[in-house]
């Protein structure tokens, strides 16, 4: 009976030295300023369309200095971003907390914000997450930095920090 009570303890215990684990691996990751998350979510990279987020993927606000900033990168075009393909600038508001969900339609693409801690990979079926504090307004690249196919060299965007 004891027993069963001691190994509840111990998993209890396990499990929470495995998140402080986890926790350190990924602050560590924010401090050297490369963050690569997945928040473990599976999708259909050929079924966007009918995604709830990535269907119509943009700028949401969640809170009071909260963006939720959802981003298709395809052949060779970010989605918003991209505004020589004729997509519009992610833009944001001063002094906010912006949480990219970024995945890709086609094959393995970079999402880099220069400048911010935003780096990651845009891997098809997957949602990489990434956190960017945003000062003052100010604009932002957002480079490919993954080889994509021939115009991997050119796809590039613009985030907009606007008062
Ligand atoms: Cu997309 Cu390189």
């Amino acid at each position: 009976m004891h027993i069963h009570r001691y190994e509840k303890l111990w998993l209890g215990l396990s499990l929470l030295l495995i998140v402080g684990f986890i926790a350190t691996i990924t602050y560590g990751a924010v401090g050297a300023g490369v963050t690569m998350v997945d928040n473990g979510e599976t999708l259909n990279p050929n079924d966007l369309g009918d995604h709830p987020k990535f269907g119509d993927p943009g700028v949401e606000q969640v809170g009071p200095n909260e963006y939720d900033v959802y981003v298709v990168a395809q052949q060779f075009v970010f989605r918003p971003g991209t505004t020589i393909a004729g997509q519009p600038p992610i833009t944001v508001p001063a002094n906010s907390t912006v949480n990219f969900y970024i995945t890709s339609a086609d094959v393995i693409h970079g999402f880099s914000v220069v400048g911010t801690n935003a780096n990651t990979m845009a891997i098809p079926g997957e949602v990489a997450e990434v956190t960017v504090e945003v000062g003052g307004p100010q604009e932002y690249g957002i480079v490919c930095h993954e080889y994509c196919g021939q115009g991997h060299h050119n796809m590039e965007g613009l985030m907009q920090v606007v008062p």
